[in-house]
This record gives C-alpha cells, structure tokens and sequence, in this order.
C-alpha cells in the first residue's frame, strides 16, 4: 500500500522530495488542548498508554490539527522497564518514579529480555490500530529509548539532573552495566522489530541522556549498543538521536542509520561536515524559539532550512516541544517549513 505524504521516507533514503518534510519530537500530547481533554478524563498517562483505542487517538490528533508530515505512536521510552520487569509511576508535573530500581546483582535478578507480543502488546495494538484510521495518510513513527537512557532511568529510579548513580556503576560495577545494556539492547530490537511489524514504517531511537557521558564512555557503554539496534533493523528507516552528543557525531555517521538527529546546540554546517552527505539530517530549532513572536519564529524557521539546504534534511525542533507551548506558534513552524522550502 502506497502512503500518499511520504516524504519523511523519501527524505531519510536521501531521494528527491518537492519540499522539506516537518514533525516535531514530542508532538503527541502535551501541547493540544484535544489531548488534555482526552487525557484528564483517565485516572494517568499510563491508562492513556494502554488503552490502544486512545492512544492510537491522540497518535493522530497532531497529523489533524496541526499538519505534521508524519504520526509517532504515543507510548514512552519507559515501557521498556517496565516489559523488562521494573514497573514505573508518572508523578503528575514531576516526571516518572521507579518504585523498585536497579542497585545490585540481587536487582539484576528481577529482569528479563521481554517478549514484546507479550509484554508490549498494548503499544503493537495501538500501532495497528492507528495504522488503519491514518489509512495511509502519513507515515507512522515507532521509537524506543537508547540503551544508555533507559539503563539511566533504571539505575536511577527517577529523572535526575546529573543521573550520577547510573554513571556511578559505569565506574564501581562496569560489568554489571554490561550485563543489563545488554539485556536492554536485546529487548529494545525485538521491540522495535515487532512495532515494524505492526505497520511502524520508521523508527526512532532516543538517547536523551548521551550528553552526560564523556566521549570514551559513549563509545563503551551507548553507541556499541545503538550500533547493535541499528544493524538489527533492515525494513524501516532508522534515526538516532543524542542529545548533546556531538562529540559523537564522527562514529555516529558511521551507523548503519539514515537519519541523524541534531539538536539545537549543533551547529549545522559543521555537523554535515562531519556527518558526510550519506545521512540525512533532523532538526533541530531550539523548542524555545517557539515562545518568539509570529514573524521570529518565521524567521529562525527559514535561516534553519537555509542552514540545512533543501536536500537529506527532515525539519523538526532540537528536543520535544515543551508543553507550554502555543499550539498556534507550533502550526507557524510547520507552515513556514511547508512555505518556504518548496523546490
Ligand atoms: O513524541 C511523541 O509525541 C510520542 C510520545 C512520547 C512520549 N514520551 C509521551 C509522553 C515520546 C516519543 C516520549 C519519549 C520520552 N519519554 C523521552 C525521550 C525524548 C525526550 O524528551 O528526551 C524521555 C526521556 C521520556 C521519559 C519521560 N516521559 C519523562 C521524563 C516524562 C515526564 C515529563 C515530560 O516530559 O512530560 C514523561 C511523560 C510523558 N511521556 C508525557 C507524554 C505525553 C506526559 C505525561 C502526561 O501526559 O501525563
């Protein structure tokens, strides 16, 4: 079956495209009015995540009012955990909050590599799900946290500013690190291949966390880890993310990935350079140059796709759209995009 926008796709296979295509990390929920409504009808986010009728809802609500060229299925990296064996709480306004965290051998011992139709079924149900109402509309976006990002949530129970006891194992326990990264790399491709399987036409990996880590770690303990996703995934293209780590970028264009993402503190001249002209690039407007006026955000919007040039580039924001945003200046994004890099 054809999709009919595709041009996401076409972008991230490097082929010829009439314009730049535009979607913003963090799209589904947060910022519309119609996701609150939806939302604060359920008890939490994670009813919302597993009720596959809702979730493959708002997957859609930004492909309808807003005029992305692509959905990504609402779900969360932290499904992974939990699928893995360690159950997490959304705190309202606070962030997620691991009752049961990873410390010892002992913990280690409460993991497993999860089955996704078993223990992910919820988030395949939903994909199928929005794969029909989409009826080929638009592509569908799946994802998965990087390695590196969930073992940081999993080692540190919760959301951190420095996550300093999962970098704390890096140094005191590294085989330990080793041995769950390991776990987590395995489960996170059978995931990922599954969500292909259910109809995602592209994935995402998010290292939201790789800025943290110095660049000989990176190498050690996150990228040799994407690599093995990345190799594992030949149907779909693939986009790795990390933020912050543009110390990175050299081994990084060396994945077996289409798509690299950048963010905003990444000059873009300079990362193609280092990249090469074989990826395509994603981003990566700073989300807060949303809060400017009508006329800054047109402004910035077009210096960025003159920066990227109208080839190999996927426009989007630098990180997920913050939730305070006005749904009016995110559309003034995606329009200027639609506007002024036609070829
Ligand atoms: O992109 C999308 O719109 C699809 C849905 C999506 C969510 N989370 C829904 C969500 C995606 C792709 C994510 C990814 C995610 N989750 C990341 C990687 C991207 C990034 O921002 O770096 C990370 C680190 C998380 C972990 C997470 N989930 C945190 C820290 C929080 C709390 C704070 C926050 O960001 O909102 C969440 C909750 C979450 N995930 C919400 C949504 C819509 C808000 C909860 C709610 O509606 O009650």
């Amino acid at each position: 079956m054809q999709i009919k926008n595709d041009l996401i796709l076409r972008a991230a296979r490097g082929e010829a495209t009439e314009r730049t295509p535009v979607w913003l990390m963090r799209q589904a929920g947060r910022i519309l009015p119609e996701y609150r409504e939806i939302r604060n009808k359920l008890k939490d986010f994670i009813t919302l995540a597993k009720t596959p009728e809702l979730a493959a809802e708002v997957t859609l609500q930004p492909v309808d009012i807003l005029g992305v060229d692509a959905a990504i299925i609402f779900s969360d990296i932290l499904v992974v955990p939990e699928a893995m064996g360690l159950p997490y709480i959304m705190v309202e306004k606070k962030g997620p909050y691991f009752p049961q965290s990873i410390q010892s051998e002992k913990d280690v011992e409460l993991l497993r590599v999860a089955d996704p139709e078993e223990h992910l079924g919820y988030v395949l149900e939903a994909i199928k799900i929005t794969k029909k109402s989409l009826d080929n509309r638009v592509p569908l976006i799946g994802f998965a946290g990087a390695p590196w990002t969930i073992f940081s949530y999993m080692v540190e129970g919760a959301g951190s500013k420095t996550f300093s006891k999962a970098k704390k194992m890096l140094y005191t326990h590294p085989a330990m690190a080793h041995q769950i990264l390991e776990m987590i790399t395995e489960t996170t491709s059978r995931y990922l291949q599954a969500q292909i399987k259910a109809g995602a036409d592209m994935v995402q990996v998010f290292d939201s966390w790789a800025g943290i880590l110095s660049p000989k770690q990176y190498e050690e303990f996150s990228l040799r880890y994407i690599e093995k996703i990345c190799n594992a995934i030949t149907e779909v293209p693939v986009t790795v993310f990390a933020k912050g780590a543009y110390f990175a970028l050299p081994s990084i264009g060396k994945l077996n990935c289409e798509t690299v993402g950048l963010d905003w503190n990444m000059p873009i001249a300079q990362m193609r350079e280092i990249v090469g002209p074989d990826k395509t690039l994603q981003g990566n407007l700073d989300p807060c140059a949303l809060y400017g006026s009508f006329d800054e955000i047109k402004r910035e919007t077009k210096a960025m796709i003159d920066a990227f040039g109208k080839h190999r580039h996927i426009a989007n924001l630098g990180h997920g759209v913050y939730p305070d945003t006005d749904p009016e200046k995110v559309k003034c994004f995606i329009e200027t995009v639609k506007e002024y890099s036609v070829r």
